[in-house]
């Protein structure tokens, strides 16, 4: 075994040992879920729209056990290094998490205990859950789906309940919804759950059904590079309720049930008297177009044109839904400039990362040119990881 395989091994041998010194005994397996991409259909979700996300190799392990007196027990390796609470304990019975009032250094804790609660109705029960990741946080690559999905998948195999994964998805984002109190919608969940290597997911986030397109940058000679631009990101903020709460008074204004249903743009257009939700519209629907037309793209094996969607993503986001932030647009023009085919910011925005779709020829080129962008700026330098499209979550082991 050589490359990340081996690298992902010897993770999780090293979580399965500190499992046992950390609870005294052996955990009853690892599960894996990694975060995502998503590489074009953005603020679709939420309006039952159109996404086409894929999952990054980097993910959330969790080594678990069961417990049957009805208590989550979860720690985090990851906290450690935070500084936030590294070992929180509490009932699968219970309401909100989020009405709980825990304190800030509890926060992340609420993901793993909030899907508990939401699965316990469908016939789970208590577990203690050793945590580690190497996804990086705030970086807008869904490090929360990726711990809910681990959670979500752990929970089920230690209780022997089946859930299909479609369904575990919605539940899964139930808990954010619910638990705790982020109004997200279905994408990351989904991808991290449903996604196959070598493939983006279309989601019709309506009906839930999934098709996978093949994607393999590499096989049309190009990189897909995912620039985190360390401007850190937080979906609690009121901005993403905002986009929201603008979207559905848009859809009833217009007397629809959700933006994906405007069929005649320039019609709705012409009935909105309010500027900010003409551009919302404006946004959701010709994005759902976008992923349309890329899943056409990449059904046809034109990967390169795939460049000038990402490029009218990003100039949509930027402008009509005001999600972008300076460094993620000047990552985009940075590269545009030193030959990339496209990019574009990713997630919910006013931080995170961004993606750039240049030739593998030029990739060197362009990552210097965003790094030289950066400096010039006095910003901190970006990170920047080849997206590889891989698989959604998994047990580990036993295998
Ligand atoms: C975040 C949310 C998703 C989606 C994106 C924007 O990642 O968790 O549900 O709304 O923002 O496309």
């Amino acid at each position: 075994m050589t490359g990340p395989d081996a690298a992902s091994a010897a993770l999780t041998a090293a979580l399965a040992t500190a499992f046992t010194g950390v609870f005294g005994r052996e955990p009853e397996g690892v599960w894996h879920a990694p975060g995502r991409v998503n590489l074009i259909g953005e603020h679709t979700d939420y309006n039952d729209g159109f996404v086409l996300p894929f999952a990054l190799s980097l993910g959330v392990s969790v080594a678990a056990a069961r417990r049957d007196d009805g208590v989550i027990e979860v720690r985090s390796l990851q906290a450690e290094s935070t500084r936030a609470q590294t070992h929180v304990t509490a009932s699968v019975d219970g309401g909100p998490v989020v009405s709980e009032g825990w304190p800030s250094d509890h926060a992340w804790a609420a993901y793993p205990v909030g899907v508990a609660r939401v699965l316990r109705e469908h016939g789970t029960g208590g577990a203690s859950l050793l945590i580690d990741s190497d996804l990086p946080q705030g970086a807008g690559l869904s490090s929360s789906a990726a711990l809910e999905c681990a959670t979500a998948l752990a929970l089920c195999d230690l209780h022997g309940v089946g859930i299909d994964r479609p369904a575990l998805a919605r539940l899964a984002q139930r808990a954010e919804n619910e638990q705790v109190g982020v109004p997200c919608g279905l994408m990351d969940q989904s991808a991290s759950l449903l996604c196959t290597p070598g493939h983006a997911l279309m989601l019709d986030c309506r009906s839930g059904l999934s098709s996978q397109v093949p994607f393999a940058p590499a096989g049309s000679g190009l990189t897909l590079l995912v620039v985190d631009t360390r401007a850190s990101h937080a979906l609690t903020g009121g901005e993403y309720g905002r986009r929201r709460a603008e979207c559905e008074e848009a859809a009833s204004l217009l007397g629809v049930d959700a933006l994906r249903d405007v069929k005649d743009l320039a019609g709705a257009l012409g009935t909105l008297r309010d500027p900010v939700l003409r551009r919302r519209v404006q946004h959701v629907v010709t994005e759902n177009h976008r992923v349309e037309a890329a899943v056409g793209l990449l059904r046809a094996g034109a990967v390169p044109e795939l460049g000038a969607m990402l490029n009218a993503s990003h100039l949509s986001l930027r402008d009509q839904f005001e999600v972008s932030w300076p460094e993620a647009d000047t990552t985009v023009d940075a590269a545009l400039r030193a030959g990339a085919r496209g990019g574009r910011m990713v997630g919910g925005g006013f931080g995170g990362s961004v993606i750039v779709l240049a030739p593998a020829d030029r990739a060197d080129r362009v990552r210097d040119a965003i790094a030289a962008a950066y400096d010039e700026r006095g910003w901190t330098p970006p990170e920047f990881l080849e997206a590889v499209p891989s698989g959604g979550g998994r047990r580990v082991t036993p295998a």
